[in-house]
Parts: C-alpha cells; sequence; structure tokens
C-alpha cells in the first residue's frame, strides 16, 4: 500500500541533520535540508558530502527526488509538516551546552505556525524542551507540537544505525505528534517509546553515559590487570558473555573521545550541579577517562626515559577507525603531551586531517605508518585502523630508531611483536 509522503523540514546539515534527512527521505518522506553554511549547502547541491559517512552519499544519490538542500527559509518551512532541529551544541564556558543555533532555529520557525511538530534531534539538556515550549508559544506556534527524539547512532555506521535502531525513543507533548513522529520512522523494526519531553531527554544522556561508563570500567579493571598479572582482554571477554552485562564496550583502550561522549558527560555532570548534585560515578568515569588518556605518557617515559629530543610516531588520529574526525581524539592530547615534554611528533592516519580541527596539534603527517615508523624512538597504536595489521612490522623494527611499541588498542599480537624484537606494551596485557 502507497504511503502517504509526508513533508519534512530539516535544520542543520552536519553529521546528526544529513543522516536524519537521508534517512528520512529514504523512508518515503519528503525532505528539506536546510543549512546556513553556503560552502556546504553548495557542495550537497553539486551531489557531494562535506564529511566521510559510510553509504550516505549513495543514500542521498538514490533519493534525489526526495532530498533537496538549501540556504533558504521560506522554502524549508513553506510545506513542511515537521521541522527538525539537528544543530550542534557544544560545549560553552560555564560547561552547559551551548544551545545558541537552537534558540535561532527554534526563532526562525516564527510565522510558520502551520507546522505540526518541532522535534529536536541535537543532544540537548533536560529541561530543553520546556524552555523550547515557551519561546514557541512566544513565536505563535501555540499548535504546535514540540518533541524530543534523540539520536543513538554511532559516526561510521550511522546510517545503518538510523534504519536498525534497537529503539526510536520520542518524547512529546502531544500524543498526536508523537504518532506523526513515529510514522515518519514507517519500515523501520525497532520498538518505538513514546515518553514525556524530560524523559526523553534524559535517555539520550544516560545511555552515553553508561557506554562510558562501561568503557572507563574497562580501562580501570585493564590497570588493576597490569599491575596483578591477568590478561584483561580474557577478563573482559569472559565478563562480557554475561548476559546481564554484555560483551559490548568493555575495550580496554587509550580512552573515549569523539564528539559525543566526552561532550555529553561533561553537560551530564554541569547539569547534575546545577540541581546541586554531585554526580560521583559519573565524575569517577571522566576522572577514570582523563588518566587513561595520559597513562601511555608514563609508559613511555619509563621505556625511554626523557622525552625530549625523542621522535614518537602516532598511528591513527581520528577518535576511532572508520571516520575522519578529529574532535576530542585521544590523539590529541597525546600529541600535545609529548610536545610538551619535548618530543617530536610524527602521525599518520589514513582519513584525518590533524590541524584542521586542533590548529595547536603540530605533528608531521607521513603518507603511510611505515613511512612515520623509519627512524622514530617508539610508535602508539592510537587508533586501531585494520591497516595497522598489515604492516610490515619485521621491516618496522629494523627501521626504528628504536623498536618501542605502545599499541593503545591490543591490535597486535605480543608474543609475535616480542618475536620481532619489539618492546611491545599494551593495555592490560601481560
Ligand atoms: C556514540 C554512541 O555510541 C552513539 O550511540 C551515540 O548516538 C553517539 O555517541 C552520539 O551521542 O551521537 P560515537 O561517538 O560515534 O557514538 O562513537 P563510539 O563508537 O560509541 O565510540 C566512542 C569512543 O569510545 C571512541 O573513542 C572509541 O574508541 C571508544 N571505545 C568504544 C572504547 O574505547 N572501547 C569500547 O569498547 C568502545
Amino acid at each position: 500500500a502507497d504511503r502517504r509522503e509526508r513533508q519534512v523540514a530539516v535544520f542543520g546539515a552536519g553529521y546528526i541533520g544529513l543522516v536524519t534527512g537521508a534517512c528520512l527521505a529514504d523512508l518515503g518522506n519528503r525532505v528539506v535540508v536546510r543549512d546556513i553554511d553556503t560552502e556546504r549547502v553548495r557542495i550537497l547541491q553539486a551531489g557531494d558530502v562535506p564529511f566521510h559517512e559510510p553509504g550516505l552519499g549513495d543514500m542521498i544519490a538514490r533519493n534525489k527526488e526526495r532530498l533537496t538542500f538549501t540556504l533558504d527559509l521560506d522554502e524549508t518551512l513553506r510545506d513542511a509538516e515537521v521541522a527538525y532541529v539537528c544543530v550542534d551544541t557544544p560545549p560553552s564556558a560555564s560547561g552547559d551546552a551551548d544551545l545558541s543555533k537552537v534558540w535561532s532555529v527554534v526563532r526562525s520557525l516564527a510565522g510558520a505556525a502551520h507546522l505540526r511538530a518541532v522535534v529536536m534531534k541535537s543532544t540537548v539538556p533536560v529541561g530543553t524542551g520546556a524552555r523550547a515550549r515557551a519561546a514557541l508559544d512566544n513565536a505563535g506556534l501555540t499548535a504546535t507540537a514540540y518533541a524530543s527524539n534523540p539520536e543513538f547512532t554511532a559516526e561510521g555506521r550511522a546510517v545503518s544505525d538510523f534504519m536498525n535502531p534497537d529503539r526510536i525513543v520520542i518524547g512529546a507533548d502531544d500524543p498526536a505528534a508523537a504518532a506523526l513522529i513515529a510514522a515518519l520512522h514507517e519500515g523501520i523494526n525497532a520498538p518505538v517509546v513514546t515518553t514525556d519531553v524530560r524523559s526523553a531527554e534524559m535517555v539520550k544522556l544516560a545511555s552515553n553515559a553508561l557506554l562510558a561508563t562501561k568503557i572507563s570500567f574497562a580501562n580501570e579493571i585493564a590497570t588493576l590487570c597490569e599491575n596483578t598479572g591477568a590478561d584483561a582482554m580474557e577478563v573482559l571477554s569472559a565478563v562480557g558473555l554475561d548476559h546481564r552485562l554484555g560483551p559490548h564496550f568493555l575495550r580496554p583502550g587509550i580512552g573515549w573521545g569523539g564528539s559525543c561522549f566526552p561532550k555529553d558527560s561533561e553537560a551530564l555532570r554541569q547539569l547534575a550541579s546545577n540541581t546541586g548534585f554531585h554526580p560521583m560515578l559519573l565524575s569517577a568515569v571522566i576522572d577514570v577517562n582523563n588518566i587513561q588518556k595520559r597513562r601511555v605518557i608514563q609508559k613511555l617515559k619509563d621505556v625511554l626515559g626523557d622525552l625530549a629530543g625523542r621522535e614518537i610516531a602516532l598511528l591513527g588520529m581520528a577518535f576511532k577507525p572508520g571516520t575522519d574526525d578529529m574532535r576530542e581524539a585521544p590523539s590529541t592530547v597525546l600529541a600535545s603531551r609529548l610536545q610538551a615534554e619535548g618530543a617530536s611528533v610524527r602521525c599518520w592516519d589514513p582519513l584525518a586531517q590533524p590541524g584542521e580541527v586542533e590548529p595547536w596539534v603540530s605533528a608531521t603527517r607521513y603518507a603511510s605508518p611505515e613511512k612515520a615508523l623509519d627512524g622514530a624512538d617508539a610508535a602508539v597504536v592510537v587508533t586501531e585502523w585494520p591497516q595497522l595489521r598489515d604492516v610490515d612490522w619485521a621491516r618496522a623494527a629494523a627501521t626504528m630508531r628504536r623498536p618501542v611499541l605502545f599499541d593503545g588498542r591490543n591490535l597486535l599480537d605480543p608474543a609475535q611483536m616480542r618475536g620481532l624484537g619489539f618492546t611491545y606494551l599494551s593495555v592490560g596485557r601481560p
């Protein structure tokens, strides 16, 4: 049966806006994505995608008929039934999320009283919905519903996460609006959780905080394993077999990064402080992560002594493989700590362009891991890019000035690397 094509306006053509827009169009809705960045809109109109996200370009291309990009506000709102807010909410000086872009979108809706619902996709503090409700009322949109529809998509797999979610969460101030938003997702096979706006806002923050907690827990267990001679990989894979705990997000490493966990955990902590509450567990989760990102420096010093004048190769700069995203990447902390110690930093990454997001990271970029390793005093596997498994490590052991390798992601085999002559260190493994 033919379903009715629904008209959706998406504000913001970043990661979230583009994935949301493309997927809603793919589900059969008619979508107009608006951004105020002229260059970004030009790129999208030309059929290109301004960042790396697998499957997104193809999805945009095959939905040309139903998916348009524009700078024009009137064109965006003319036929829209639902307006999605998908702008970024970076941390502000106080630690609270900076909602200025959200409010600017909400203000721009004045006059669009024909909208049936305004939907928040951006990650916002609990209570934002109530402020948005008041702003919409002031703008004359008293009959327009407000809803929170948080996203749970991970970069690098955002399209498939959107289309195959574990759940769709809709917090709405009006049941009809919740039904309308659920209908936009028709074709996705997942439970739809409808709740109040504040609870939906909290689901997003709580989910990311618990995922970050699992990783910090794994990292703390890994340190304990190092101190006691146990093997963290063995321990955590056995722990994860308990179905009550689950195997996911228990990989120890050099700490979590990215555009979500660091920002969202800080925002949740700030939200708690604003209510006069000190969240002890969440604070420890953040502390463990900050320490984890710096532990590698101490381990390098234990082997190399003073790091001044040393050439250190960072293999992988993106905050995780499969993306070019450098936001809050552990590599940036490592690079600047190494520089502060007087070391020279070399780096390799197949996608990320260090320096673009973090201009203070001055690392010499190499075209291949082998070139970065040639003559280095030590190397750190920072991001578990699969191509690092294929490096000719025997050759690297010979071309490095000192064959010292810190495997921050437990990507390689300890016995094999030691067999090649490496002083090989990893996370939580003897
Ligand atoms: C994360 C969540 O996974 C998504 O559900 C959420 O929607 C998204 O944030 C968001 O709020 O927008 P993302 O930041 O793209 O997605 O990346 P993840 O794959 O979750 O990885 C986050 C960090 O944790 C990375 O630095 C990764 O290396 C690290 N990690 C992950 C570990 O160190 N160990 C693990 O076991 C898993």
